[in-house]
């Protein structure tokens, strides 16, 4: 997917996602900033890229420091409302910014979240790199996501709609291989989600040095 592609699914997804592909993905969100939530400390700084409609911002703690970042305009949009609603302040800042050249400084983050949103990136090794190059040595990149299956119905279907990914807005024949290309990142942690194991929980850790 292209990002014009990106931008204009995106602003039509912008209206309905949290009543859609937002609502039936919670668990993934949920388990992520509960992670989250557990491993950081007071005034540790979180990075959430492809924030989205900003669906995970209320559940951060709130003495976290959060920025969230989004190529969609409507998209962002969305998660300014939530902030200025729910009065979030444990939200530093939204930009708008194209994760493939990510607008900060080297290690400026105790943790990277990514939820939903490298199967939907244009070159997603390209964010890997940017997201490793922003963490912190020692500080976690933590991903949920759709890997595509080998085996079973539900890898037929797969590979069926992977064509329509431009209507649908994601890749549904995304590899797992594709996000762990980063020599500095290192897994410590992969779970399959319920319901049906459609979502995995990973968590990579930034060496040291
Ligand atoms: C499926 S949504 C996920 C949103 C949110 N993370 C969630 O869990 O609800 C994917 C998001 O990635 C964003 N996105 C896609 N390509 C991007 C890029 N190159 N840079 C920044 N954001 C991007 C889209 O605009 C969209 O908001």
């Amino acid at each position: 997917m292209d990002i014009k592609t990106v931008e204009t699914s995106y602003a039509r997804w912008a209206p309905v996602y949290d009543r859609t592909f937002g609502a039936v993905t919670r668990t993934g969100r949920r388990r992520t900033v509960d992670f989250i939530n557990r491993t950081l400390s007071c005034g540790d700084r979180v990075l959430e890229v492809g924030v989205g409609t900003g669906l995970a911002l209320e559940f951060y703690r709130p003495e976290l420091r959060v920025t969230g970042i989004d190529f969609s305009t409507e998209m962002l949009a969305q998660a300014r409302a939530k902030v200025t609603q729910l009065q979030l302040t444990q939200v530093e800042e939204l930009r708008q910014m194209d994760a493939r050249a990510l607008d900060f400084p080297d290690a400026q983050f105790d943790t990277v979240a990514a939820m939903h949103v490298l199967s939907v990136v244009p070159e997603p090794e390209r964010v890997m790199a940017e997201i490793a190059r922003v963490c912190k040595p020692g500080g976690r990149v933590v991903i949920t996501n759709h890997f595509m299956r080998t085996e079973g119905p539900l890898a037929m279907l797969e590979r069926v709609s992977a064509p329509f990914a431009n209507v649908l807005g994601w890749h549904s024949d995304f590899a797992i291989e594709t996000v762990l290309g980063e020599d500095v990142l290192e897994i410590e942690q992969q779970t399959s989600l319920p319901p049906l194991g459609m979502m995995t929980f990973l968590v990579l850790r930034k060496r040291m040095g």
